[in-house]
């Protein structure tokens, strides 16, 4: 089966994607029957380019210069976000624009347009999926298409299909997590003696944090994910208000000698939990115990605990930002949407 794909953002994570699929072509023909054109670039700064018979991934992949796409040969230029998706032949659409934790947008308007005009939707766009996951849920479910994400937690690990479809019937009572490796990279670095302030720097000189690095360092990002597998992975109607946030600012170098000589690892965690017959959820430094896995997570590294009635505590370990394993959430997604549809067919 081929399908026809249309990039919304063509950025780091865009890139990745487009490198494993040229990669992994014949791979994927001969594993899967998976066939595919990328029909639509459109990005803010590099501008957009259009081919309703295919786009040469070489070419995509090598542009230079300002607006590298408004340069491709023999093609359509200038839609913006919404006609890249609205009056394309694409079928499946990869959302990689900008992440908005606040409003969602403009990501949100490109999610609605495409599944309402009944195409596929997979993205790593945490915002419109922290705020709008049910809305969006049910809008892909009305017009018959299907919408993945999983990628917005832990980039690549699979901690959303693992829940999903390896721990399918097991409650889950609780997940927590460190499910966002600046902080944890910060915090390793304390722990080696870093002041606060240099291991940040540090951190940002690798391009782990960016220049304004409140989303990381103020626990945002980290309340975005767990919102998503509050609500994914255990049906609870948690939103961004609900979850206490503390970041890690206020955690010292001093603080983590301290944690440490009493036999605990401060780690920022993402908790959310039933309890009685709500949930509560939580983004905060905690010390945990060194004997608990997550202790033993170091550096610019994801994990995360479900807590399951079937098999007790099941914990994940891998990566949570990266080109090629951030782009790889997106293989997996559509991979699984191709399976689904030809079983179908
Ligand atoms: N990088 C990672 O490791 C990682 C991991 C997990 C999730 N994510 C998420 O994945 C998404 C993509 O990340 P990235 O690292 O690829 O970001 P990026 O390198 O900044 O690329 C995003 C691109 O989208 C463009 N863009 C923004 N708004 C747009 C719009 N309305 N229409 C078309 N293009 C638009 C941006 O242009 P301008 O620069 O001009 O705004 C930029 O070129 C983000 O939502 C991010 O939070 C990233």
């Amino acid at each position: 089966m081929r399908h026809r794909l249309a990039f919304i953002g063509f950025g780091v994570v865009g890139h990745g994607l487009v490198e494993l699929l040229k990669e992994k072509r014949d791979t994927l023909s001969d594993r899967y029957g998976f066939e595919f054109d990328v029909v639509a670039v459109t990005d803010l700064l590099r501008g957009s380019v259009y081919d309703p018979g295919g786009l040469d991934l070489d070419l995509l992949l090598g542009g230079s210069g300002d607006r590298p796409l408004d340069s491709y040969p023999g093609a359509e230029h200038g839609q913006d976000a919404l006609a890249a998706i609205r009056d394309t032949n694409c079928t499946v659409v990869i959302e990689v624009s900008y992440t908005n934790i606040e409003t969602g947008q403009p990501a949100y308007d490109h999610f609605k347009t495409a599944l309402e005009a009944g195409k596929h939707l997979v993205t790593t766009n945490k915002g419109p999926v922290a705020l709008f996951l049910d809305d969006l849920e049910e809008l892909a479910r009305e017009r018959g298409v299907h919408f993945r994400y999983e990628g917005t937690v832990l980039s690549g690990t699979p901690c959303l299909n693992l829940a999903q479809l390896c721990l399918a019937g097991a409650d889950i009572s609780e997940i927590r997590g460190i499910m966002n490796g600046t902080t944890n990279f910060i915090l390793t670095q304390m722990e080696h003696g870093m002041e606060y302030a240099d291991a940040l720097r540090q951190a940002q000189e690798l391009g782990y944090a960016e220049a304004k690095p409140d989303a990381d360092v103020e626990g945002w990002d980290a309340v975005a994910k767990v919102v998503i597998v509050g609500r994914s992975l255990m049906g609870l109607p948690v939103h961004v208000s609900d979850v206490q946030r503390e970041g890690i600012t206020g955690v010292s170098r001093q603080d983590v000698e301290e944690a440490l000589q009493e036999g605990y690892r401060f780690k920022l965690l993402a908790t959310v939990s039933r309890s009685g017959g709500g949930f509560t959820a939580s983004v905060a430094p905690r010390k945990v115990s060194l004997d608990d896995p997550l202790a033993a997570v170091m550096g610019p590294v994801n994990a995360v605990t479900l807590v399951t009635d079937t098999l007790g505590e099941v914990t994940i370990v891998g990566p949570g930002a990266g080109k090629r394993e951030t782009g790889y959430s997106l293989l997996v997604d559509i991979l699984e949407i191709h399976r689904r549809v030809s079983c179908r067919t």
